[in-house]
């Protein structure tokens, strides 16, 4: 996965990735009080583009200020770096992962801790290997909203994203499905989810989940084409009344789900879901004028 990624980016410099060293006793590896971003570059007719870099930077910040990590570099620098290393690694398209932590420090108030800031760059093609995923619903249950900022990407989040993971598929599902701690239907480990109805676009509001910049960017293409949009409590037993589903994020980017438990979505043709991912395939590869605003260019 990272053997074309030689070079990586440390606190202001570009380093061999062989040589990037995390100490010991480091607050965030210990602790999960980092932060990181999730972010595609994708290779187009004029050249490279990242999807919603300035947004995905925007959250990062966003994600640092709630765990207390003082960044030095502005979000615009930030940016240039990234565009920088990808160039460097010589990467046409590619998965970009800054991540910001605590240094060295033990105990829980992480104050006055140094603070470091990489990023990597790495080719990863397809995260869910399959076209039509089958879904599982996690008997580990999504993180309560008031037991952290769930708006933020804290490493820390991921242990109950890797939890669920194992859990599902360690019964034999493609990917799990986390409820929240209503019962209601929050997220994948790394990915939304959005149901369809006829000319209806159903997702689970951003109460117990990650509000994904990809979940933003279809919502908006599926309005712009006519479909209503209801952002709502979504109970397991509703997915009966739904044609389509399928999940969204950087990670999976958009990707049909052909069952959820012992549920399948059968007897529609996908129409909804092929319609949707038509543009946003469009979008991603600069070829859809409308959304141009989405990318920015190397
Ligand atoms: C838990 C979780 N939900 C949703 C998403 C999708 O967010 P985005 O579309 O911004 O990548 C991610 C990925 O970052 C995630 O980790």
């Amino acid at each position: 996965m990272v053997d074309k990624t030689q070079y990586i980016w440390i606190d202001g410099e570009m380093k061999k990735l062989s040589e990037s060293k995390v100490p010991f006793l480091t607050h965030s590896f210990h602790y999960g009080s980092g932060v990181f971003e999730g972010i595609r570059c994708y290779k187009t007719e004029n050249g490279r583009a990242i999807f919603r870099l300035s947004d995905h930077i925007e959250r990062l910040f966003f994600s640092a200020e709630t765990m207390g990590l003082k960044i030095n570099f502005s979000q615009k620098e930030i940016e240039e770096v990234i565009k920088k290393l990808i160039k460097k690694n010589n990467l046409e398209e590619c998965y970009i992962r800054p991540l910001i932590w605590h240094g060295e420090k033990m105990g829980m108030d992480p104050v006055d801790t140094p603070v470091h800031f990489g990023i990597a760059v790495w080719e990863w093609t397809k995260y869910l290997k399959k076209d039509e995923v089958k879904v599982g619903i996690s008997k580990v249950m999504k993180t309560h909203p008031q037991t952290t900022v769930l708006g933020a990407k804290i490493s820390g989040h991921y242990v109950n994203s890797v939890l669920a993971s194992r859990e599902t598929k360690s019964r034999g599902f493609d990917e799990g499905l986390l409820l929240d701690f209503e019962g209601n239907i929050a997220e994948g480990p790394v990915e939304n989810i959005i149901f369809c109805k006829g000319k209806e676009i159903h997702t689970p509001t951003i109460k117990s989940i990650l509000p994904g910049l990809t979940r933003a960017s279809v919502l908006t293409i599926a309005e712009d084409l006519g479909y209503k949009i209801f952002e709502r409590d979504i109970k397991p037993e509703e997915l009966k009344d739904f044609d389509e589903a399928f999940f969204v994020g950087t990670a999976v980017e958009i990707n049909s789900i052909a069952s959820i438990d012992d549920f399948y979505f059968t007897g529609k043709d996908g129409k909804t879901f092929k319609k949707l991912k038509e543009i946003f395939v469009q979008v991603i590869h600069g070829e859809n004028d409308k959304y141009e605003k989405w990318l920015s260019r190397l």
